[in-house]
């Protein structure tokens, strides 16, 4: 059995950095869920594919050639770490996420990163669906107005163009799909740590999730 950490949350709430964070201290792979379905739409986008064309769709998702190296992302040998950054990509991620189709043709996928020594996971549906035995779960949260606000130095600097009323809307737009689609909806899997983080340090947040994965696994050194 790999040991698995997942750390779920809303956009913008941190669980990417956190995640690597946490692999980083262990020495495990991380898993950035999320990315799974940018890299959908840029291809579906090239391809014409609207996301109501399911067949097409899914069979886009069975056959994406994605490629992580360190924190790059390649598809089909091309790079596009930064293509995939974008509020918009994000935004339209959660359109195609919605489609229990394309969830069910990721999952194996995503199963498959589970690797030893042992896997990270982060995104919406990590502890509840796709690894529901993981070790440790961790629900990531923060307020509207703080994740708005953190999306938006993000961005800014990988140099990306963004307006703070714009993220705040579109994160309220994304919260809203992500929490009520009838597939694997965003919410805190059953026995996960619940971190609320609007009022914490990066490093504050890591401590509350180390403390829970030196719990669980006792037997690491960290
Ligand atoms: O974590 P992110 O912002 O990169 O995710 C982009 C979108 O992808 C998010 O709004 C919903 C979807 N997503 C999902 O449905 N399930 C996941 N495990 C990860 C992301």
């Amino acid at each position: 059995m790999i040991p698995v950490i997942t750390i779920d949350g809303p956009s913008g709430s941190g669980k990417g950095t956190i995640a690597e964070r946490v692999a980083k201290r262990l020495g495990w792979h991380c898993l950035d869920s999320g990315a799974l379905y940018r890299l959908l739409v840029i291809l579906a986008d090239r391809a014409g594919i609207s996301s109501d064309q399911v067949d097409k769709l899914t069979k886009l998702a069975r056959n994406m050639k994605v490629e992580f190296r360190q924190r790059a992302v390649f598809l089909d040998g091309e790079e596009v770490t930064l293509a995939i950054r974008s509020e918009s990509s994000g935004n339209a991620a959660s359109k195609v996420a919605a489609v229990p189709e394309v969830r069910s043709a990721l999952l194996e996928w995503q199963r498959d990163y589970a690797r030893a020594p042992g896997l990270v996971a982060d995104g919406r549906d990590m502890g509840s669906v796709v690894f529901p035995d993981a070790g440790v779960k961790i629900y990531l949260t923060a307020s509207a107005g703080e994740r708005a606000w953190r999306r938006y130095n993000q961005l800014k600097e990988k140099g990306l163009n963004a307006s703070l009323g714009d993220l705040a809307a579109e994160i309220n737009e994304r919260d809203e799909r992500d929490r009520n689609r009838g597939t694997a909806p965003l919410m805190a899997p059953e026995g996960a740590l619940e971190v609320e983080s609007t009022a914490l340090s990066i490093d504050e947040v890591l401590e509350q999730v180390m403390e829970r994965v030196r719990s669980a696994y006792p037997d690491l050194v960290i």
